[in-house]
């Protein structure tokens, strides 16, 4: 049987977020949420006496109740590596769990997801657990349950108490819209910053304004599935957008207020506008996590042009030895001199780290075994 493996797990990004949760045990949200996939995350488990945990190769405890809902519910429905003891029971060998991240972590950046959907993964593989693993993924970190596929995902928040349909599901496949790209922008100063899980437990005790979200949110999930099937950029990029906003707006509507955005952030809004009035035509969008760092969504025709413009008003901050911009090569483009009239923001040195360039990417994978 296999003794090892090591699978990676995509960062998901939502355009229709996950905020509140109707059920904390079994994190069952409040509304649908639908994600793109992005970057990956890698994970190696292999089997011994007791079980360990190492994030980034930190040891960390594994007695956390969500890793052990997971580890739980994987060896429930394990079809492999069953022991018998002497006393006749049935049991499980241990694993070590070593976890990496590509993608900044605990900066609102999703990687906790890749994290648990990564985790379920490597633990199936193992087991040999087969079938629907979205549900398991889930009870690790809610947004968890998105990454168990690639492409564009929908969570449908279900109705059931008993989470038996809260499960993720694949609208359309990586490949769907080969044109889109995934602009992530790092930005800087990464204060401590409210958790999710308790930012969002504060808001649907709080926010008056989460009432009125939770009523808006299915047309803006029908609105975005539509949008995603016919490959309509501009009214993608809108509901994104105005997702993203409406769920500060609820974190700032949250008593006491939780900030995620910062003056760098707005500064990146700002921008954003003003490119598309330029245009007369949404050409890029924007989406906050938990954090101040922008993902950009646009087509790659503009790549060139965003990345100049941050260039611009965003430059790298002196001494930068790695590139400006990772992963996909940009060509370099000059902007426009009545373009660059229009932006009435300060040049910010230093305030954006780097920028990571990505399309759209596929679900978890097994990439080694033994
Ligand atoms: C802002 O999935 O991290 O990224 O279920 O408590 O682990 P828990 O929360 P988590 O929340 C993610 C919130 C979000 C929006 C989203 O990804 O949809």
């Amino acid at each position: 049987g296999m003794e090892s493996c090591t699978c990676i797990a995509p960062v998901n990004i939502a355009v229709i977020k996950y905020w509140g949760k109707r059920d904390e045990q079994l994190i069952l949200p409040v509304n649908s949420s639908i994600s793109l996939q992005a970057k990956t995350t890698v994970a190696v488990s292999s089997r011994f006496k007791e079980d360990r945990i190492w994030l980034n190769g930190k040891e960390e405890s594994v007695h956390n109740k969500r890793i052990q809902n997971v580890l739980a519910e994987i060896r429930r429905r394990a079809t492999r590596h069953h022991v018998e003891g002497a006393d006749g029971d049935i049991r499980q060998p241990c694993v070590h769990i070593c976890s990496e991240n590509n993608f900044p972590t605990a900066a609102g950046l999703a990687s906790s997801a890749a994290g648990y959907a990564c985790l379920v993964y490597t633990l199936a593989q193992l087991y040999g657990v087969s079938g629907e693993l979205s549900g398991i993924a889930r009870q690790g970190s809610g947004s968890a349950c998105r990454s168990m596929y690639g492409g564009f995902v929908l969570w449908e928040m279900g109705q059931s108490t008993d989470g038996i349909d809260s499960l993720a599901r694949q609208l359309a496949p990586a490949n769907h819209w080969p044109s889109l790209r995934i602009l992530t922008l790092v930005v800087s100063d990464q204060k401590k910053q409210v958790g999710s899980t308790e930012g969002m437990q504060t808001t649907v005790a709080t926010s008056e304004l989460m009432k009125k979200r939770v009523e808006v949110v299915p047309q803006h999930t029908e609105d975005m599935i539509k949008a995603i099937q016919q490959r309509d950029f501009p009214t993608f990029a809108r509901i994104t957008m105005q997702e993203s906003n409406q769920f500060h707006a609820v974190c700032l509507d949250t008593y006491p207020p939780v900030f995620y955005l910062t003056d760098t952030s707005r500064l990146i809004i700002q921008m954003v506008h003003t490119y598309n009035t330029f245009h007369n035509h949404t050409r890029v969008a924007y989406t906050f996590d938990a954090g101040p760092n922008a993902c950009l969504y646009l087509l790659e025709e503009d790549v060139p042009y965003i990345v100049a413009l941050v260039n611009q008003f965003f430059p790298p901050p002196p001494n930068t030895q790695q590139a400006f911009v990772r992963g996909i090569n940009v060509a370099p483009a000059s902007l426009d001199k009545d373009l660059l009239e229009c932006f009435k923001i300060p040049r910010s040195e230093g305030e954006i780290k780097y920028i990571i360039h990505t399309k759209v990417g596929s679900g978890p994978q097994l990439i080694e075994a033994e």
